[in-house]
C-alpha cells in the first residue's frame, strides 16, 4: 500500500493530543473520533496531519498548497458553528480540485436537511414518518393531519442535539412549547413527525457507484423503564453514566423478521442514490410492530469513532478499522467530481 499524505480536517476545539495515556473515557469522549481516525491512519502507514478549522478557509488552503496532501480526510461537521455549512467545505475542496473523503456537497445538502430529504423521499415512495415543518419566526398552528404522539426535532442539527424525552409531545400545548424550544434554543426550523414506536435500526452504506451495505445494527434500551420513550436522545447517545444506568447498547440486530435484512440493504442503496450521497453514510430507521420500516434520517459522513456503530458494523462484516479508513480514502480518491468530467 502506498504511503499517502493525509490532511485530516476537524473542528479546532477537537484536535486530539498525541496520546490518550492516563485520560478517562469522559475526557477522551469529545474528540475520540478525531483521535481514532488520526491514529488509525497513522497505524495504516500514512503520513497524517490533523488540521483544526473553525471559520477560516485560508487555513485549509494554505496547508493544502504548502503540504500537498494526496487527500483531505473530512471530519468537519460544521463551519463557523453552523451545521449546514459543512457542505460548503466539501464544495471548497472540490473547487480547488482536491480529492477528499466522504460525501459530496450535493449529497450533504440533500441529506442533512431532514425536511428536504423527506420531501424528496416521499416523491420516490420511500416510507418516512408523516411530518410538517415549522419555520422560525412563524406562528405555530396545530396540524390536524398528524396524529399524536409527535416527535419534535431540528430540521438540520445532528447528534440528537435538542432531543430529549420532552421531544415526544402528546397535545397541542406541548407541541407549541417544544417547537418554540427548537426555534429559540437550537435556533433552526423545527421538524414535527409522527412518533414511530418500535425498534431502532442503523445501516451503514459505503461506495460511490457500486454500493455495499453493512450488517443491520440495533440500539437496545434494556433497562429503560417502559413509560419512557425508547429513543436516542442526546443523553442516550453521549452520557456514559446514563447509558450504563439504562442498559443502552448497540450491536447486531437479532431476530429480525424474515427477509428484512435484504429489504433494508436494497432500500438503503436506493435512498443513498436518491439523495446523491457518496463516500460513506448511515441510515437511521424505526421498525414498527407491524413490520413497516420508516427512514428517520440519512447521515452522510456518520461518526467514525472506533467502537461506534459504523465501525463496529464494518468489523462485523470483516472490515477492520484500518481497512475501513483505507476504503474511505480509496473511495475519496476514486470519486469522480464534476470538474473531472467537465
Ligand atoms: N419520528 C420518530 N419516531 C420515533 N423516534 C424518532 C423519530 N424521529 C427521531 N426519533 C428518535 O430520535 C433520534 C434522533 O433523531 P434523528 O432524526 O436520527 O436525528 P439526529 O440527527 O439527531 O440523529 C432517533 O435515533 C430516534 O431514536
Ligand atoms: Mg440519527
Amino acid at each position: 500500500m502506498k504511503r499517502l499524505r493525509v490532511l485530516v480536517l476537524m473542528h479546532e476545539d477537537l484536535v486530539p493530543p498525541d496520546t490518550i495515556a492516563g485520560l478517562s473515557d469522559e475526557e477522551i469522549a469529545p474528540w475520540k473520533t478525531e483521535y481514532d481516525v488520526v491514529a488509525g491512519l497513522s497505524n495504516a502507514g500514512h503520513d497524517v496531519r490533523p488540521l483544526g478549522v473553525f471559520s477560516d478557509l485560508g487555513v485549509i488552503r494554505r496547508e493544502i498548497l504548502r503540504w500537498k496532501p494526496h487527500i483531505t480526510f473530512n471530519l468537519l461537521e460544521e463551519f463557523h458553528g453552523v451545521a449546514v455549512y459543512d457542505q460548503h467545505v466539501a464544495s471548497y475542496l472540490e473547487l480547488m480540485c482536491e480529492p477528499y473523503t466522504g460525501c459530496n456537497p450535493r449529497g450533504l445538502m440533500l441529506a442533512h436537511d431532514k425536511a428536504l430529504c423527506k420531501k424528496i423521499l416521499s416523491y420516490h415512495r420511500v416510507s418516512v414518518p408523516d411530518f410538517v415543518v415549522y419555520q422560525r419566526r412563524r406562528a405555530v398552528k396545530p396540524v390536524a393531519r398528524l396524529k399524536f404522539p409527535l416527535l419534535v426535532k431540528s430540521t438540520t442539527e445532528e447528534a440528537s442535539l435538542g432531543i430529549s424525552q420532552a421531544s415526544v409531545v402528546t397535545n397541542n400545548d406541548k407541541l407549541r412549547d417544544r417547537v418554540a424550544f427548537v426555534h429559540e434554543q437550537v435556533k433552526t426550523d423545527a421538524l414535527v413527525e409522527e412518533y414511530i414506536e418500535g425498534r431502532e435500526l442503523y445501516v451503514g452504506v459505503m461506495g460511490n457507484q457500486r454500493l455495499q451495505t453493512l450488517p443491520v445494527w440495533e440500539m437496545s434500551f434494556r433497562k429503560m423503564p417502559e413509560h419512557v420513550a425508547h429513543i436516542a436522545t442526546a443523553k442516550v447517545k453521549w452520557d456514559l453514566e446514563y447509558q450504563k444506568k439504562h442498559g443502552i447498547s448497540t450491536g447486531v440486530a437479532k431476530h429480525l423478521p424474515e427477509g428484512l435484512d435484504a429489504q433494508l440493504a436494497k432500500l438503503c442503496k436506493r435512498i443513498y442514490r436518491i439523495l446523491e450521497m457518496s463516500g460513506y453514510g448511515r441510515m437511521d430507521f424505526r421498525l414498527a410492530a407491524d413490520g413497516q420500516v420508516y427512514l428517520l434520517e440519512a447521515n452522510p459522513n456518520p461518526n467514525l469513532a472506533y467502537g461506534e456503530d459504523f465501525a463496529e458494523s464494518a468489523e462485523q462484516a470483516g472490515i477492520s478499522y484500518e481497512a475501513l479508513l483505507q476504503r474511505i480514502i480509496n473511495l475519496g480518491l476514486r470519486y469522480r467530481a464534476p470538474w473531472q468530467t467537465a
